[in-house]
């Protein structure tokens, strides 16, 4: 595997949930860098999922750091419910938060790592006066609310205008790509600048398994290190 190749983040929206725990273990095990976890409230997005409980849950056999996704309105009132629960990073949505600079502060400030998400409708632009306060950017690139959809493949300029802005920043900032990762589309968004890879489908519900799941991924994206961008 090429070295700083893109880092992996197993999405458990797509795991199964009466063995939560166990499926945890074996993602990490076969080398995921990250947990993501997405949060849903049925307002901001059309779904409802988890809330601080499984974050817990998952935090007591977890290893890697966990990555909490907040598709919540108004994600302020539950900043400290999350980090207590064991977020390691705690990525907010740019159309939920009306002061979006004072939510970044509050999680820094509660010890996490601030990160920002932007719907595939939200332009780069969004970010201008505010990268210097993030140290992650999730790019969108389905509309949020479900796993299992088809990334949204005109994503990818905004991949790369974001990896340029972050790079002019100067700052160590990642660059995470949610929604319809496979063994094709990493290859894309890895070549335009993605950092993070989150998968869910792909990885919990590989036919092969879990540890196939990643193996595919990390295949496919060392291919694209190995061939360059195709
Ligand atoms: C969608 C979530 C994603 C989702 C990705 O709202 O933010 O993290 O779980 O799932 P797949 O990989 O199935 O598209
Ligand atoms: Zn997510």
């Amino acid at each position: 595997m090429a070295m700083n190749s893109i880092k992996i983040a197993p999405s458990i929206l797509a795991a199964d949930f009466g063995r939560l725990a166990e499926q945890v273990q074996l993602a990490q095990e076969a080398g995921a860098d990250l947990i993501h976890i997405d949060i849903m409230d049925g307002q901001f997005v059309p779904n409802i999922t988890m809330g601080p409980l499984v974050v817990a849950a998952v935090a007591r056999v977890a290893t890697i750091p966990l990555d909490v996704h907040l598709m919540i309105d108004a994600p302020e009132r539950f900043l400290q419910n999350f980090a207590d629960s064991g977020a390691a990073s705690i990525s907010v949505h740019v159309e939920a938060c009306t002061h979006l600079h004072r939510v970044l502060g509050q999680i820094d400030a509660l010890g996490c790592r601030p990160g920002v998400a932007l719907n595939p409708h939200t332009p780069a632009s969004a970010l201008c006066e505010i990268l210097d306060m993030a140290q992650i950017v999730n790019i969108m690139t389905v509309n949020p609310g479900f796993g299992g959809q088809r990334f949204i493949a005109g994503m990818t300029r905004k991949i790369r205008a974001l990896r340029r802005m972050a790079a002019e920043s100067g700052r160590d900032i990642e660059i995470e790509v949610d929604g319809g990762i496979n063994a094709d589309t990493i290859r894309t968004v890895e070549a335009a600048g993605a950092t993070i890879a989150i998968a869910g489908t792909c990885v919990f519900q590989h036919q092969h398994g879990i540890a196939a799941g990643i193996e595919e991924l990390r295949r496919a994206a060392a291919l694209k290190d190995a061939y360059g961008d195709f």
